[in-house]
């Protein structure tokens, strides 16, 4: 088992990557805790994990509230009673998130205040419980948005996908030499509710993928199996790294017919 005694804190863990990485980390020995605003849907996660054997535990948490996040990461710790893996993974993208002159504030805050602001909050309150383990890793859900700029506009959502790279770096250099490594987990376009609900005609999900080399969406568990190894000690030398799962997308120029 490669998470075998870890304990993991995962956002976003009512859907798509987070509740893919909350099975496959309870699988790999980890005690889990699945935090969403979704809290039926984070039941199932709990439940779904209980049915195959693994522990894990619910906590509602919507990670733009400082208080919850804080809250989050205590029932980290009694319920487990350490934190090695944080997970900042929790995120939207918004319908009405279009270019710079039709997105209103609004919808330019909410997507900063969850996307950015949630992971700022994760390490606020959750690297220093795992400074109290003795270290761990942290992985933050960017995107290859972060790094490309498309022609279907979703500037919040661009935006913050910037930042929560350019903070992983910092934050990687930072901690270093506390045995806290941190990486930008950086998805390419994925078959989850995300963005198949953004992607909401035919066309608009052909448009996307002629730029995909391997000329298909990827899948949630496709992230939660990079998030593994982020999250284990095979990756031990990894940090501040954007580690790119993106079926191709950001290596090519022009892609096969
Ligand atoms: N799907 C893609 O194509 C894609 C590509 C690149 C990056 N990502 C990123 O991956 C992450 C997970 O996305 P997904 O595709 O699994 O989407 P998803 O919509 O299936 O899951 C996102 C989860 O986050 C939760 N959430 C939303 N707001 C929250 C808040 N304020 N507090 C706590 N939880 C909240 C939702 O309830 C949901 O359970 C996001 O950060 C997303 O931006 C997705």
């Amino acid at each position: 088992m490669r998470l075998k005694d870890k304990v993991a804190l995962i956002t976003g863990a009512s859907s798509g990557i987070g509740r893919e990485t909350a099975l496959l980390f309870a699988r790999e020995g980890a005690r889990v805790v699945a935090a969403d605003v979704n809290d039926e849907e984070g039941r199932e996660t709990v439940a779904l994990i209980e049915k195959e054997g693994g522990a894990a535990a619910y906590v509602h948490a919507d990670v733009s509230k400082a208080a919850d996040c804080k809250a989050m990461v205590a029932f980290a710790e009694t319920t487990y009673g350490k934190l090695h893996i944080l997970f900042n993974n929790a995120g939207i993208m918004h319908n009405d998130d279009g270019d710079a002159v039709s997105t209103e504030e609004a919808i330019w805050d909410l997507t900063m205040n969850i996307n950015v602001k949630g992971v700022f909050f994760g390490c606020k309150y959750g690297i220093p419980a795992i400074r109290r383990a003795g270290g761990g890793s942290v992985i933050n859900t960017a995107s290859f948005v972060a790094i490309l700029g498309a022609a279907t506009p979703q500037i919040a959502y661009t935006a913050s996908k910037g930042a929560v790279l350019s903070m992983s770096r910092e934050l990687a250099i930072i901690h270093a030499r506390e045995n806290i490594r941190v990486n930008a987990l950086c998805p390419g376009p994925l078959r989850t509710e995300l963005l198949m609900k953004f992607l909401n005609t035919e066309e608009k999900k052909q448009r996307r993928l002629v730029h995909i080399p391997m000329g298909r969406f990827g899948e949630a568990r496709e992230m939660a199996s990079a998030a593994l190894y982020l999250a284990s000690d095979e990756s031990s030398y990894v940090t501040g790294t954007e580690f790119m799962v993106d079926g191709g997308i950001t290596a090519a120029y022009v892609t096969p017919e």
